[in-house]
């Protein structure tokens, strides 16, 4: 499984904990975003790299990180094919992959502390799509993102 994970300055602390998280797991990571936490970094240029990795078949799989997690969410969710949620607990990123099939996983490191956002990283690549009735639904947000971005 490769993993694209990108941040703003905000989140650089908690994206090299994350990152060195996922290498001890084996993951292979490709990592994008502030090169420190001192300078600002745009979250927009950020989220943008999380997507274009994954729509480009580079990663599998993202994890976006910025102050509330708010603002790099909203912009990997504007790209065709990318599910992100922006989740405050492991039950929320659990039921991102189970019910939405999300594929980005967003954090703000303002919000959450570190074992907390191990957790949510460790729940999001250990729990799989569940299908059925969710299936449908995904299925419906694919038909609208087809309709609205031809
Ligand atoms: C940066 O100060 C902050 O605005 C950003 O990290 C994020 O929280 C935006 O949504």
């Amino acid at each position: 499984m490769k993993v694209s994970i990108a941040s703003d300055h905000a989140g650089y602390e908690l994206r090299k904990l994350v990152v060195a998280h996922l290498e001890e797991k084996g993951y292979e990571v490709l990592e994008g975003g502030a090169d420190t936490a001192a300078l600002p970094f745009s979250y927009v240029e950020a989220g943008q790299k999380i997507a274009e990795d994954i729509l480009s078949g580079k990663a599998d799989r993202g994890i976006a990180i910025c102050g509330t997690g708010i603002g790099i969410s909203i912009v990997v969710n504007k790209y065709k094919g990318i599910r992100c949620g922006l989740c405050n607990n492991e039950f929320m990123a659990r039921m991102s992959r189970q019910h939405n099939d999300a594929n980005v996983l967003a954090f703000g490191a303002r919000v959450v502390g570190s074992s907390l956002a191990l957790s949510m990283v460790d729940a999001f690549f250990a729990e799989e799509f569940a299908g059925e009735r969710h299936a449908e639904r995904v299925g419906d947000i694919c038909a609208q993102e087809d309709r609205l971005f031809k």
